[in-house]
């Protein structure tokens, strides 16, 4: 399969963990994923943060102390290319929270569930803005300045991811929706190419092409889907 890019084309990207799978990181629910040798509950969720801050920072600076030692894979590099090409046509939301999109020269982008390299305050109300944050090991909990507990700038189960509206907006205007690597069981995200489905029941034209290992449980959803790796895949399917 290949897609035609020009600057005019309207080109929206979700990816999730497999596109890092190549540089890596591990990914969530593939054999030995995150999720086998962790208790999402634990060290995902703000009732485990508030039960053990510390069992929640161990398991973020571990992440943070991996994601240090990656590179972009050619997947990432892929994803630059086309936004070279589309502009400010090209819309990227990531379930991903490390940083190999903006390594690989990314610029369009929103980590619709937050950042591994930012720490912000835990008490909502507080002014203090989320900051780059690349510590990966704390000798005690770090603290902000209003004396709050300081958590990873992650969105938890539970919790809203970020920039729904404008996510949903560019779904909504795309010419073409392409998925990489995400199994497709964690919603909002799972849900959006759903508008493209609706989108073409009235009558626009837009497609929906998914790229991964595996069809992902809302494979039935896509257009097209695309079996292989994305760091295969994603160099050839962009022209
Ligand atoms: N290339 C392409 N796809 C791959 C590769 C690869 N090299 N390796 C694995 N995959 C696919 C797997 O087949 C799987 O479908 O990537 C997908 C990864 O799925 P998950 O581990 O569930 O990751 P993801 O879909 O991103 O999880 C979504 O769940 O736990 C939360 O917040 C977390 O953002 C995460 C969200
Ligand atoms: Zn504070």
């Amino acid at each position: 399969m290949q897609l035609d890019l020009t600057p005019s084309t309207k080109l929206f990207v979700l990816t999730g963990a497999g596109i890092s799978a190549e540089s890596g990181i591990a990914t969530f629910r593939d054999a030995n994923g995150l999720w086998e040798n962790h208790r999402v509950e634990e060290v995902a969720s703000p009732e485990g943060f508030a039960a053990s801050p510390a069992t929640v920072w161990r398991f973020y600076a571990q992440r943070r102390a991996q994601a240090a030692t990656v590179k972009p894979n050619p997947a990432h590099a892929a994803l630059a290319g086309a936004e070279r090409i589309c502009g400010d046509n090209f819309f990227l939301a990531t379930q991903n929270v490390d940083n190999l999109h903006e390594a690989a020269g990314s610029q369009r982008l929103i980590h619709m569930h937050g950042e591994l390299f930012k720490t912000r305050c835990s008490d909502d109300d507080c002014t203090t803005l989320p900051f780059v944050d690349m510590r990966s090991s704390f000798a005690e909990l770090p603290r902000c300045s209003c004396g709050a507990l300081q958590r990873p700038h992650i969105v938890w189960f539970g919790e809203v991811p970020f920039e729904m509206l404008k996510i949903k907006r560019n779904v909504q205007a795309c010419d073409i929706f392409v998925t990489v690597g995400s199994s497709g069981v964690v919603y909002p995200a799972a849900g959006l190419v759903r508008e493209i489905s609706f989108r073409k029941q009235n009558g626009e034209s837009c497609i929906s092409v998914y790229v991964g290992l595996e069809r992902p449980d809302n494979a039935d959803e896509f257009d097209h889907v695309v079996l292989g790796k994305a760091g295969e895949v994603l160099p050839t399917l962009f022209r």
